[in-house]
């Protein structure tokens, strides 16, 4: 990054210089920390739609486009050749492992997925008909309870054990939340088992009969891990680091994350997506579903379409999209009325005016439902998986902010628009 320009902002006739930052891609920054200080003004972003609230080497986007690296590797080349695992240690540790470095780190991770054994008693008390998500923001926030050891963001080995913790357990809570919402015991995970295949066994096995884990599916499922893996400072990933900017334990934040992530927005879109293809039910409904989106009068929007950064197709949705047609394929789901439904939804509003003109395109979420509900996962689990696998990335983010000597508690402005100062009116005088 270098500062070598910089811009001139005029305020009432007085001039400030603002340094101007080059990042190593993506569109220069204004750096405008002075500015308060200096001329008495503070900037207007409601959304954050301009402004950069950190600086990162993790993951870059190129919403134009339509490109996602992580640590400067492009999401199609990793989803194709790497691995999960292998993927937590790219974003965690900025380079890709050496053999040795990834088998040590796949020990580690394999050999931390047990929870602790009271954690089972803290289930217990949630209904069981609770949404997994609501069950995975307080178990996961509940981990700083149990992992006491490791909540001392001063020392970087502390930091270090809770993120290969959080890695490592958070499948095994999604999991056990899948169970408890069903009733069917709780499945230990099992060593000699992948991260993907060891999840799948843990949400499908039962004591009664063996799951035969197909090693597509598990592929399938690690895709869908990876390409969920991080993706810059979207809505969740800034809610870890504002809450970690507090010197908050990790759990507490990554819980943060999970919170946010939930909105149907934002994580919460795959299930949203998956119920609005199974509304629409027929290609022939399509056109009805296509009108309300573009009445400005109607709520109603197509879930799994747009995204704030991209304003192109979202490079996850073509992996995704391919990976859709082979678990179907294997699966033998040929004549899938959801996804007719998909093809044809997404055929349309790719030719539409409006949302060419809106550069509303399908994003991650529009197949992942299909694909997770072929698995035989019910649209309650979606969002559990997108947050079990965006831990890394929440966890690699707050690890590089806690890490910066720049890391100050974020505390934004505001515009405030309320009354002017007044006197207290006594309750028998107003
Ligand atoms: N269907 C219909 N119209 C839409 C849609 C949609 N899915 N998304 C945006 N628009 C319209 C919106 O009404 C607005 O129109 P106008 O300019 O006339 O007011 C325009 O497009 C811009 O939308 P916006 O809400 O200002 O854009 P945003 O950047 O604030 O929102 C978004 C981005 C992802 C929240 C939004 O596109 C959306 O709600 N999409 C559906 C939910 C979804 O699929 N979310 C998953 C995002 S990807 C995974 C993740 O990040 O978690």
């Amino acid at each position: 990054m270098s500062t070598s320009n910089s811009a001139k902002l005029t305020i009432h006739g007085q001039d400030y210089d603002l340094p101007v930052m080059s990042p190593t891609a993506g569109p220069d920054v204004l750096d405008i920390r002075k500015l308060y200080g200096a001329a008495d003004v503070f900037t207007y972003d409601p959304g954050f739609t301009s402004t950069a609230s950190c600086e990162s080497e993790i993951t870059f986007i190129d919403g134009d486009k339509g490109e996602l690296w992580y640590r400067g590797y492009p999401i199609e080349q990793l989803a194709a050749e790497s691995h999960y695992l292998e993927v937590c240690y790219l974003l965690l540790y900025g380079e890709l492992p050496n053999a040795d470095e990834l088998e040590k780190f796949e020990n580690l991770v394999t050999r931390h997925t047990m929870v602790h054994e009271q954690m089972n008693n803290f289930f217990r008390g949630f209904r069981r008909d609770a949404h997994p998500m609501a069950t995975m923001v307080g178990v996961v926030g509940a981990m700083s309870a149990f992992y006491h050891d490791s909540t001392d963001i001063s020392d970087p080995h502390q930091r270090e054990v809770a993120a290969i913790r959080l890695i490592a357990k958070l499948p095994t809570i999604a999991a056990m939340a899948y169970k408890y919402s069903i009733g069917q015991p709780f499945v230990y995970p099992q060593n000699d088992l992948d991260y993907a295949s060891n999840f799948l066994n843990m949400c499908f096995s039962v004591p009664a009969e063996k799951y035969e884990i197909k090693p597509e599916l598990s592929r399938a499922m690690d895709r869908i891990f990876t390409l969920h893996a991080d993706h810059e400072q979207n809505a969740s990933t800034s809610t870890v680091r504002l809450a970690g900017s507090s010197g908050a334990n990790p759990f507490a934040c990554i819980a943060a994350g999970i919170a946010c992530l939930w909105g149907p927005a934002h994580g919460g879109a795959n299930q949203a997506a998956l119920e609005m293809l199974q509304e629409i039910g027929s290609v022939d409904q399509i056109p009805e579903y296509i009108k309300r989106a573009k009445d400005k009068d109607d709520p109603f929007r197509l879930m799994g379409f747009g995204h704030r950064v991209y304003k192109n197709f979202d490079p996850r949705a073509k992996v995704m999209k391919e990976s859709a047609d082979e678990v179907l394929d294997l699966l033998g789901i040929e004549n899938n009325e959801t996804l007719k439904v998909a093809k044809e939804l997404e055929r349309i509003a790719l030719e539409d005016d409006f949302f060419i003109e809106k550069k509303l395109y399908p994003n991650v979420d529009f197949y992942s439902g299909i694909i997770l509900s072929a698995m035989g996962f019910p649209t309650a689990m979606f969002t559990p998986i997108f947050a079990l696998s965006r831990t890394v990335g929440w966890i690699a983010q707050w690890k590089e902010m806690i890490a910066d000597p720049q890391n100050k508690i974020g505390r934004p402005r505001q515009l405030y628009v309320g009354s002017d100062k007044r006197d207290y009116v006594p309750v028998d005088s107003r």
